[in-house]
Parts: structure tokens; sequence; C-alpha cells
């Protein structure tokens, strides 16, 4: 291309022949500016190609590979983290949100310690308040999830669903966690960071969601499909599914936690499935993890009995193949060792007289996840 070119400015319409430095520099075709004052006006708005450009060569460079000599168990590889996102100021925030080292002071003060705490009636009302926040945000990142859109899109949405309701994304910064939820696609059993990675057809993705919100913590997660699974898939993700809701079925009053594991690890082996091991749900309340210890393993030897006003998760990481699991050099993405899937749900639950209140469910349609929804309407 040659000759003079069209000033950018909407409706200008002048001639041009001073091109932006900064496109020139990075490759940028167009970008041209008929005087200086036409392109300082410009500059908010022009400013975001930069961006745009940027981020595409980085990942350009990171597909390479970020850990060369690195050896992935699967096909999964990781793209460009954007940087941290803000938190607006008047949000109330737990003590590691500001903390260099990301360090949760208050949960590592009883570290160790296996008293479980009673919740009050008051302070179950406020975590009821705040897991409804977190379904909430969860329905609106599941909402987003298609063919193409990338993992960083879904934490910005994730994001933005916090600040409209007063809450801090519980993982932002949670010892240094760069993001403000996991997103775990494929092999990736948890942790996953959300990256500049498009979603394709037939990923499987776990999005999980923890807000604070009123000094406490509510935490919850399901895996989506993308665009079209395949059937082995889709038994995967139904298989942990019920595996979650089977053991829901066990808590009331006096059943011991390390009892949860061997229903969950029951109907994981029946269905060719493994769990994982690494991994466990906790209690949860003012603190984001703390007593009781819930692993999803048969024969476990997790302390203590359920009373009413405990408040806990449970999360089984199901996998297609090997139970084992191992850690990305970013120390969080933790993937299967062979590189077959593996797949999540979540839920926070109080114990009741009677049995428990499921406290993160969807409440129009009781106990029902989203991909039940999703399995309906393809079966139909
Ligand atoms: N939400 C996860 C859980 O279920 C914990 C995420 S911690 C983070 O316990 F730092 F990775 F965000
Ligand atoms: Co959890
Ligand atoms: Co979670």
């Amino acid at each position: 291309m040659s000759g003079a070119r069209i000033c950018e400015t909407d409706g200008c319409g002048k001639e041009s022949r001073l091109q932006c430095p900064t496109c020139i520099k990075l490759s940028i075709d167009g970008s041209y500016f008929c005087s200086q004052d036409c392109f300082k006006a410009n500059w908010a708005v022009h400013k975001a190609v930069h961006k745009k450009q940027r981020m595409k060569d980085h990942m350009a460079k990171e597909n390479a590979n970020p850990w060369p000599g690195y050896v992935y168990s699967g096909p999964l590889r990781p793209h460009i983290v954007s940087p941290k996102r803000e938190v607006l100021p008047e949000i109330d925030k737990p003590d590691y949100a500001s903390d260099v080292k990301g360090y949760p002071a208050s949960e590592m003060a009883v570290r160790g310690s296996t008293q479980i705490k009673v919740l009050s009636s008051e302070e179950i009302e406020i975590l009821r308040e705040t897991c409804r926040l977190g379904r909430e945000v969860l329905d609106i990142a599941y909402s987003a999830v298609k063919v193409g859109v990338t993992t960083d899109e879904i934490d910005q949405i994730v994001h933005d669903a916090c600040m409209e309701r007063n809450c801090y994304p519980s993982p932002l910064n949670y010892h240094q966690f760069p993001k403000s939820c996991c997103t775990s696609v494929n092999e990736v059993i948890c942790h996953g960071i959300p990256d500049g990675r498009p979603l394709e057809d037939g990923d499987i993705v776990n999005i999980d969601i923890t807000v604070y919100y009123k000094g406490f913590h509510g935490d919850l997660n399901e895996t989506f499909f993308v665009g079209k699974v395949d059937e082995g898939s889709k038994n995967l993700v139904k298989v942990a599914y019920d595996c979650l809701m089977q053991a829901i079925d066990e808590v009331r009053p006096g059943v011991r936690y390390r009892e949860l594991g061997n229903t969950i690890m029951k109907h994981a082996q029946t269905n060719g499935c493994s769990v994982v091991r690494t991994y466990c749900g906790h209690g949860i309340h003012r603190l984001f993890h703390t007593a009781p210890n819930v692993p999803h393993y048969a024969k476990n030897k997790a302390i203590g009995v359920m009373k009413p006003g405990h408040v806990f998760t449970i999360e089984p990481m199901i996998s297609a193949g090997t139970w084992k699991d191992r850690t990305w050099p970013d120390n969080w993405t933790a993937v299967t060792e062979d590189g077959k899937r593996s797949a999540q749900f979540e839920h926070t639950l109080v114990v009741t007289e009677t049995g428990c209140e499921i406290l993160t469910i969807r409440p129009e349609q009781n106990r029902r996840g989203h991909f039940l929804d999703q399995l309906d309407k393809e079966n139909a």
C-alpha cells in the first residue's frame, strides 16, 4: 500500500501521512492520523489496538513452549495469562488479598487443628447469601462457555460479576493464585489458571467459583461441555456429578467424614473411573480451607463426625484413566499423569438436624446441574 491515507479519527476525513510510532514498531498496518491533535484525541481508543497486537505476539511466542524441556502428560498447553485484575476498594477483602505472598494468616493460624467449627444460625444465614451469590456467578460464567471463548474472557466475566455483587473473588492472590476463578480444561484436574486459550469443540471445562462476602467464603464448581463432546467424556462428567450427589445423600449428623470416600470411590470404579487423591473437600466459612479434611477415596483416615452447623465442601475429582496427578511448572495446574481427562463437581453444604442443606444449589431446579440440562438437550 502507498500514497496518502485517511485519518483514523471518526468523521475527520482529512488526508494523513503521520503514522502511529507504536504501530510501526509492532508492524500494525494502518493507524494514520492527520495531526498530533487528532492522534492525541484518539489515544484512549487507539491504544487498545496495541494491546491486542502485543497479546497476539506474546501468544505466538508462548505457544512454542514457556517451559523448555517440560514433558506434558497430555495435549493441553498453557497460553498467556493476562495481568492481575483490580478489585474495587470498597469491597471487603480476606487477609491474603493484599499480602505480597498471598499468605492466608488466619487460616495458617489454625493449620493442623482438627477442630470443626459449629456455625450459629446467624452465621449460616450469611453463608446462605454468600453461596447464593457464588451460584449466580457460576451461572453467569456458564452462559459464556462457547467454542472460541478464552478462559481469560470467562475469568473477566467472573471478576465483573463478583464486583457487581460486592464479592471478592476468593482465588485471587490466595497463595498468589493469579486469577479470579479456576478453569480446568480436559486433562486438568483442578486449579487451572484462566489464560488466552480459546475453548475448542469437544473440550470439557470445569469452572470453580469461590466468593467472599460479609466475611464468609462460598465454594462451588461444575464441569461443562464445549460444543459436541465424545461419549467417553459425557460418561466421565456424569460419573463425577453422580459421585458428588451420592456423597451428599449420605450427609447427616453422626456420619464420619471418612465414610464419604467409600461411596464416591465405589461409584467411580463401578463405572470405570478413578478418584484423585491429592485434592480433598474442606471445611469452609470465615476461612477458605480449614477442618474437616474430606478425602474422596475409600479407606481414608479423615478425622471428625458430622454435627449440625458444620459447613464443608465435597468436590470429587474423577479421572478417566489413572488417579495420579502431576503439577505444571506454574505450580498450580494439576493434570492427570496419563493425560486422560478428569471431571469435577463441588457444592458447599451445611449439616442440619436431619441431613444437609446444599448452600450452592441452583434455586429453581433443585439439585440439577447445568450439565444435566445439556445432556437432556442433546438426547431430546
Ligand atoms: N475453589 C478451589 C476449591 O474448591 C480452591 C481454589 S484455590 C486457588 O477448594 F488458589 F486455586 F484458587
Ligand atoms: Co473447595
Ligand atoms: Co472450589
